[in-house]
This record gives C-alpha cells, sequence and structure tokens, in this order.
C-alpha cells in the first residue's frame, strides 16, 4: 500500500521505517526541512537503538523517501499516517495545533478517496472531530475520508523492537472496509487486534499509560516505606512480581517517570475528568507522588551529606537509558534541585550530550544555575574531587565505569544510585557508601 507517515519524529520515523520495511511505499513527510534533509541523507536525526541501519538500508533500496512537500506528500499516497506531537499545554490539555495543521494540508491537497490513521495520541473525542473538520473542509462525495485511531505504545529506546512486535494493534473507527485496510497494513506482524470504537481506542491509550504511570508511583511509594522498614524494595517488587495478576514490569522503583509520554498523558486524563466534572483521585495522587519522587530522593541525600557547597557527579540527563530525549527528563528536575539546594559544581555524563547547551534546561530553570553545571566527557577524571556520585538513568556504560578506581579519586566516595542499577555489595566493596532507593537491612 501507499502510505505517507505525517511527522518524522520517534513514533512517525519508527513506524514508517517498519512498515517500508513490511514491503509498502513509504513517505514520510515532516514540516521540519533540517530534518528531512537529515534522513535523506540516512542520518537519523534522533536516537534509537538499531533504526540508523534500518534508516540506510531502505534508503538505499529506495524503499522509503522523505519530503516537505506536502501536496507530493498527500497526493501520492492512499493512506496518510499522522504522528505529529500532541504535546501538554500550561493547563494540561494536549495541544492539537500540529493535528489542526494537518487536517488544512490534507484538505488543502486533497486528490483522491484516503485514510486518515491517527497514530498521535490524541484526546478523547478527537477523532471523531477529526471525521467531523475533514467533511466539513473537503467535498467528500468526490474524495470521501475515513479517519482511523490506531494508538502507539511503543517505547523509545525499544522502538524497533516494540513496533515489530506490537503487544496488540488497536484499530478504532466506524468504517469496517477502512478498519481491514488499516489492519492489512500490519499482516506480516505477529500481533492481535483490538478493533473498536474510536473513543475505546483513543482511551486505550491513555487508560494503558495512566495505569503504568500509576503503577511506578504506587511501586515508589512502596519504596518509601520499604526504606523506613529496612525492606529491600528490589526483593519486594521482584516477590510481587512473580504473581501474574501483577506482573514485574513497570514496578521498578527509582526517582520517578518522565519522558513524552506519561506525565502530559496523566495530566490530560486529569484535564478531561475535570472538564467532566469528575476527580480521578487514584491518577491524581500517582501524580503527586511522582512529582514529589526526587524531592524525597534529595532529602535522603541530604539527611546523609549536606549538599550546600558541594561538588558532584550526575550520570544522566535524558529522561532513560538508551535515547536521547529529554522531555520531562527526572535527571534535569534533579540538577535543578540540587542546585536550588546549595550545591557548587555539578558534573554531568550522559552519553547523547557533549555540550551544555545542548541540556533542555525547564522554563524556570535560573541561568547563573548554569555556571555551576559542566558536562565532562573525560570519564577517568570525572569523579576527581567530587562529594557524591548520583544515578538518574541505566545506560549500560554506566555499569562499566571504573567504580573501583573512581571510589578512590573523590572527596567523599557517596554513590547515590536514583535506578536501583549498580550492585550495593560491590559498590561497598570498592569504597562506596552506596545509597539506592529503598535497599533494605541486608543489602
Ligand atoms: N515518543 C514516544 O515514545 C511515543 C510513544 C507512543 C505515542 N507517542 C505519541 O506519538 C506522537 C508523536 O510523538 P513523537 O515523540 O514522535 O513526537 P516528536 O516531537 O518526536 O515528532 C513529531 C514530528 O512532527 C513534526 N510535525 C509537527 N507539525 C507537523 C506538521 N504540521 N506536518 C508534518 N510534520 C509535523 C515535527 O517536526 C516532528 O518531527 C505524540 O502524540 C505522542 O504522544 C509517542
Amino acid at each position: 500500500m501507499k502510505i505517507t507517515v505525517i511527522g518524522s519524529g520517534y513514533v512517525g520515523t519508527t513506524t514508517a521505517l517498519v512498515l517500508a520495511n513490511l514491503g509498502h511505499e513509504v513517505i514520510g513527510y515532516d514540516v521540519d526541512t533540517a530534518k528531512v534533509g537529515k534522513l535523506n541523507q540516512g542520518i537519523l536525526p534522533f536516537s534509537e537503538p538499531g533504526l540508523d541501519e534500518l534508516l540506510q538500508e531502505l534508503l538505499s533500496s529506495q524503499r522509503i523517501v522523505f519530503t516537505s512537500d506536502s501536496s507530493s506528500a498527500i497526493k501520492q499516497s492512499e493512506i496518510l499516517m499522522i504522528s505529529v506531537g500532541t504535546p501538554s499545554t500550561s493547563s494540561g490539555n494536549a495541544d492539537l495545533t500540529y493535528l489542526e495543521q494537518v487536517l488544512e494540508v490534507i484538505a488543502a491537497h486533497i486528490n483522491a478517496p484516503k485514510i486518515v490513521v491517527t497514530k498521535s495520541t490524541v484526546p478523547i473525542g478527537t477523532n471523531r472531530w477529526m471525521q467531523e473538520q475533514l467533511a466539513a473542509k473537503i467535498d467528500t462525495d468526490q474524495y470521501p475520508v475515513e479517519v482511523i485511531s490506531n494508538p502507539e505504545f511503543l517505547r523509545e529506546g525499544e522502538a524497533l523492537h516494540d513496533s515489530l512486535h506490537p503487544s496488540r494493534t488497536v484499530i478504532g473507527g466506524e468504517n469496517s472496509l477502512a478498519i481491514e485496510k488499516v489492519r492489512q497494513l500490519y499482516t506480516l506482524l505477529p500481533t492481535t487486534y483490538f478493533i473498536c470504537n474510536y473513543e475505546t481506542a483513543e482511551m486505550i491509550k491513555y487508560a494503558s499509560n495512566g495505569f503504568l504511570a500509576t503503577k511506578i508511583s504506587f511501586i515508589n511509594e512502596i519504596a518509601r516505606l520499604a526504606d523506613q522498614m529496612g525492606a529491600d524494595i528490589q526483593g519486594v517488587a521482584a516477590g510481587m512480581g512473580m504473581d501474574p495478576r501483577i506482573s514485574p514490569h513497570h514496578l521498578y522503583a527509582g526517582i520517578g517517570y518522565g519522558g513524552s509520554c506519561f506525565p502530559k498523558d496523566v495530566d490530560e486524563l486529569l484535564h478531561l475528568a475535570r472538564e467532566k466534572g469528575l476527580s480521578l483521585h487514584l491518577l491524581k495522587q500517582a501524580k503527586r507522588v511522582n512529582d514529589s519522587q526526587i524531592g524525597w530522593f534529595v532529602q535522603k541525600i541530604e539527611s546523609l551529606l549536606p549538599l550546600k557547597g558541594k561538588r558532584v557527579l550526575v550520570l544522566g540527563v535524558t529522561f532513560k537509558e538508551d535515547t536521547d530525549d529529554q522531555r520531562e527528563s527526572p535527571g534535569i528536575r534533579l540538577i535543578e534541585q540540587l542546585l536550588d539546594k546549595g550545591v557548587e559544581e555539578i558534573r554531568v555524563i550522559d552519553p547523547t550530550i557533549t555540550s551544555l547547551e545542548q541540556i533542555h534546561w525547564s522554563k524556570g530553570f535560573d541561568e547563573r544555575g548554569k555556571l555551576k553545571v559542566q558536562v565532562v566527557s573525560e570519564v577517568d577524571a570525572a569523579v576527581t574531587g567530587v562529594h557524591a556520585v548520583l544515578l538518574t538513568t541505566t545506560w549500560k556504560q554506566f555499569a562499566a565505569y571504573p567504580w573501583q578506581e573512581w571510589a578512590g579519586k573523590t572527596e567523599s566516595a557517596y554513590l547515590f544510585d536514583g535506578r536501583n542499577f549498580l550492585d550495593p555489595l560491590e559498590m561497598r566493596q570498592y569504597g562506596w557508601h552506596y545509597v539506592g532507593i529503598a535497599r533494605g537491612k541486608a543489602t
């Protein structure tokens, strides 16, 4: 089938490459000409394991092309798959500006019947609204348009794997022929289809992310108690996760969730409920726990090492490992809280960052704070004279750092592991005063 994927970000590029690899004729369309230029040269504009190779392979066999020409992007394909961003506004609702722009472009260039597939995460009611908008803008007797909701569930860092092995494929719509066409897009993938109406499809996406965010906040709150009681939260989570009704996934205590999805999707659910005069009590508390988790961690650090005037090394700036995505990154929020506590010097290591300008501070970040932060590229010298090392993400290379050698180079060998990533016993053997998230009495 001929497909144009609109929006070449994390989701759009991954989807376009996977669909092309399945044998479809794919155009990737994005308004960002620099991004399009890079993609056509085989350069991925973001970091995602395994995608570079696939991009180069598909380009060299001419099975995919990227363009900023909206007219040809819309005209050439029967299926238009939307994967533009839907970020949060300051009041918590999803900003649909990019989506509205896409509808305008479709209406301006439509030249044949089309199926518009929404991959972007959009508020409940949006696909029906899109169908109405397109019907109002287009002569649908001449060019029928069917909107289909097909939410995306991939995880950054695992995007290719998740797209090739979807946990499920949710297709929401009202027209059975269009639903069947979208189902056929994926017939070569090992997946299970869930066919439903627009609203159900949209809500599956939000409720899934809301549930996963709640699961993380649940284990983080239990970790706060475990920490007081001497229980090892890793063991608690492992033991809980053996129950198939619970499952071990997303049951890792740490410094909280971040990224481009969980925070904004939780906000959107809360916003939607407010609009309907409801209060989602559980989700509100899940958000509250997450918002206070870094503060809890910083308090824990301060109870052992007052931070004012100290030098620290922070490992990890992105919101998680194996991605360059810094949206809503707990690591960045941690750095900002350290500055608030009067830390004198913050050295930062992240595999995706080589300069301070690459760090996307939050809106309230004090410019003077930046003077105290430096990006370190020389791993060996990174800890010389620091009072503590703080780990915020689980990049594999962090585990391979010369921890034994490092311990002797610090001013005081405190190691605060915000992801329970390193082995406490091993680190203590090396001379670190290791503190994880609720690692219990024995560990
Ligand atoms: N990133 C994830 O892990 C993930 C997972 C599941 C679902 N989603 C959802 O998928 C959507 C996309 O997320 P993302 O992380 O890929 O976003 P992104 O910001 O990485 O990419 C969005 C792309 O859309 C382009 N764009 C904006 N306006 C456009 C327009 N009018 N026409 C064409 N292109 C336009 C931007 O230039 C950008 O390249 C969001 O709704 C998100 O919630 C994301």
